[in-house]
């Protein structure tokens, strides 16, 4: 008799989620909702002090841990670095990104800056995968999500690399979802405008005013809450469908 665990929608209690960059904004909203549908999340980013306090307010549900991207050590032991309960991971939620010291015009740009975009958004979210894919290959099952941006149909001025950094989100999660298309591992990327989180601190250097005068220019905003409802929904469908790309935008941007 078939495994009935196969034809269910990935979405169901005791499911293993890793959701990277969970210590603040779209993943640490994302880590709650899923851990409220039942699951049992992995909220994994750099800062253990946040992802502590993260996991202590939603409680045994999830579970803190220290990943950083850019780090290939840190990427491929990653498995073995969680506690035996946690090492199926059933959905990952590739989500850790950053722009550091975008918007600025190309030729105005900082080398190593964009090298640690590229790093963090392209290369980091590509080992995470490459780490996590082949149990789900093994058991026959998985579904990643991939955060890509409205910045990856369409730049802006300022946004080169940020934008090809989301270009190639788009493109990467194309590919993974061809290579496992009828295997039961299902691939979504969920493209958001602008949502109010600590991503405009972390692009100005930490000048929280500034951010937030970014932010206060705009009419309409996403919430991180509103991406995690994005992405419970990509997640619940049922075995048969694949939310390829959800694009989700404020009233006020297009
Ligand atoms: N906010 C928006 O308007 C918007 C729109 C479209 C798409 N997105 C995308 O949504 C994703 C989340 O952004 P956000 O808005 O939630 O930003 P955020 O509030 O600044 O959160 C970013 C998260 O990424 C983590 N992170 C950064 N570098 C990392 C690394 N090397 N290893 C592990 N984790 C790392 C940060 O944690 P640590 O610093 O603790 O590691 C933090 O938890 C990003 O991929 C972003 O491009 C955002």
């Amino acid at each position: 008799m078939a495994d009935d665990t196969i034809l269910r929608p990935g979405l169901r209690p005791g499911a293993v989620v890793l959701v990277t960059g969970a210590s603040a904004g779209i993943g640490e909203a994302v880590a709650e909702a899923l851990a409220a549908k039942g699951c049992r999340v992995i909220a994994a980013a750099r800062g253990m002090d946040r992802l502590r306090a993260i996991a202590e307010r939603i409680g045994p549900a999830c579970h803190a841990f220290e990943l950083d991207v850019t780090d290939p050590q840190s990427t491929a032991g990653l498995c073995e670095r969680l506690p035996a309960e946690l090492r199926e991971i059933d959905i990952l939620i590739n989500n850790a990104g950053h722009d550091i010291g975008g918007r600025r015009r190309f030729d105005l740009g900082d080398a190593e800056q964009w090298a640690h975009i590229i790093e963090t958004n392209i290369t980091g979210m590509i080992r995470v995968t490459r780490a996590v894919v082949p149990q789900m290959i093994e058991r026959g099952r998985g579904h990643i999500v991939n955060l890509g941006s409205i910045a990856g149909l369409r730049a802006y001025p300022g946004g080169s690399i940020y934008a090809a950094s989301k270009f190639a989100v788009r493109g990467f999660t194309s590919g993974l979802r061809a290579d496992y298309a009828g295997s039961n591992i299902r691939v979504s990327e969920i493209l958001p405008g602008t949502v109010r989180t600590e991503f405009a601190r972390a692009r100005l250097h930490d000048d929280e005013a500034a951010a937030e005068a970014f932010y206060d220019s705009f009419e309409t905003l996403l919430t991180a809450a509103d991406i995690a409802r994005c992405v419970v929904f990509a997640l619940e469908q049922p075995a048969h469908v694949v939310v390829s790309q959800l694009v989700v935008v404020p009233t006020s941007q297009w």
